[in-house]
């Protein structure tokens, strides 16, 4: 069952990673639960917005979230926990209920709209609640009904991925603001109203990103953890990760080295990967991402110039053609090629899976 759903939110992963199952997925839609129908529209978009933003916050890193990397269930028999996964729960289920609340407050539902159960009261000196207040529990129970249904089972990566996908949801609790509007005569601002709102998803990315340099790799007890199912597990489960905070995402498994291509674990390595090395507005992590992702991993950088050709300068002459010059625009580009003379990745300086 968890795949349809999954498939529902990712159809164009699976389609080509489990033909066959587009049948039962149009059977399943057919037959499912009304209410599941009301949303999934929805809740798609919602997952696709988190995968963008995974992408984007991810774009220099040498992982960038690579489309093998999406599926958020059992794939094949492989299911990996480590920090990048991690990530990529949080993003989702951030993404999905940071969609669904939107929807809520533009009217797009039929049962839900802004959260105004506080307005008119006292909210602090000076100010009232008023206006519309995101509704982020609706969101968060949408994101909950239907990205936490993909984990059906009882061992430690379901109950990791549960933990993440919480985490998310956190995120864009955290990240929400506070916004106000002043009454009163003209600029005196005596009195305020104020409602909450949910910050740009961008932002929720960039808080995220944050959380996965932080995350925390849960040390289990190894017996203990391979009775899967059984009462043990829980317990040992339970034991660790109670010290962990809901906000703070976590893994299980150390990740494996991204600047190798390794295609039975879908990685591709960051041969043939742009990097940026000049630019004004480029930020450090930028401006490092070709030692990052050629020189530290074996590889050298590689400049690439294209040349377009386009019309310019174009003038009018009487009576009546215009004459154009041929302007020609070199766009350099810099990617990460194999060092001559060796085949394969010889590391110079190996470093953590950045
Ligand atoms: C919810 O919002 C998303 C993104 O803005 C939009 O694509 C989708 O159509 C909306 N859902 C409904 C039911 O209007
Ligand atoms: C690819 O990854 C698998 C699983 O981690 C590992 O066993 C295998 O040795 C790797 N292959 C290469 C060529 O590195
Ligand atoms: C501009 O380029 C086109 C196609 O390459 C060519 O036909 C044309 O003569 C060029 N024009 C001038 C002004 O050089």
């Amino acid at each position: 069952m968890a795949y349809f759903f999954l498939c529902f939110f990712l159809f164009f992963i699976c389609d080509k990673a489990l033909p066959g199952h587009t049948w039962k997925m149009n059977n399943l839609l057919m037959t499912g639960p009304k209410a599941y129908l009301t949303y999934a529209s929805s809740v798609q978009v919602g997952a696709q917005s988190g995968i963008r933003e995974c992408k984007h916050q991810f774009a220099w890193d040498r992982w960038n979230c690579p489309d093998s990397a999406l599926q958020l269930s059992t794939y094949k028999g492989f299911r990996s926990s480590t920090r990048e996964t991690s990530f990529v729960h949080a993003i989702s289920a951030a993404g999905v209920m940071h969609t669904l609340t939107r929807n809520c407050s533009l009217g797009d539902l039929d049962d839900c709209g802004c959260d105004s159960s506080r307005n008119g009261k006292l909210g602090g000196r000076g100010w009232l609640w008023g206006g519309c207040s995101d509704n982020v529990d609706f969101g968060e129970r949408i994101s909950k009904e239907y990205l936490d249904a993909l984990e059906t089972g009882q061992d430690s990566r379901a109950a990791v991925n549960l933990h993440n996908n919480e985490a998310g949801r956190l995120a864009v609790k955290a990240t929400m603001k506070r916004i106000c509007r002043c009454h009163g005569m003209s600029e005196s601002c005596t009195m305020q109203t104020c409602w909450m709102q949910l910050s740009d998803f961008r932002e929720i990315g960039n808080y995220l990103k944050v959380k996965h340099g932080q995350a925390q790799k849960l040390e289990m007890d190894k017996r203990r953890m391979r009775a899967a199912n059984s009462a043990d597990n829980r317990v040992a489960m339970a034991d660790t990760f109670g010290s962990i905070p809901r906000s703070e995402l976590i893994y299980l498994e150390d990740s494996p080295d991204y600047c190798a291509k390794n295609l039975s674990i879908g990685l591709l390595g960051t041969e043939g990967r742009e990097c940026v090395q000049h630019g004004e507005s480029l930020t450090q992590w930028e401006r490092r991402s070709c030692r990052r992702l050629c020189h530290e991993c074996g590889l050298r950088v590689e400049e690439m110039r294209t040349e377009i050709v386009s019309s310019c300068n174009c003038k009018f002459h009487w009576c009546c053609t215009v004459k154009c010059e041929n302007c020609s625009q070199v766009t350099v580009k810099h990617v990460c090629a194999r060092r001559h003379g060796h085949h394969g990745h010889q590391r110079r300086r190996p470093r953590g899976p950045k």
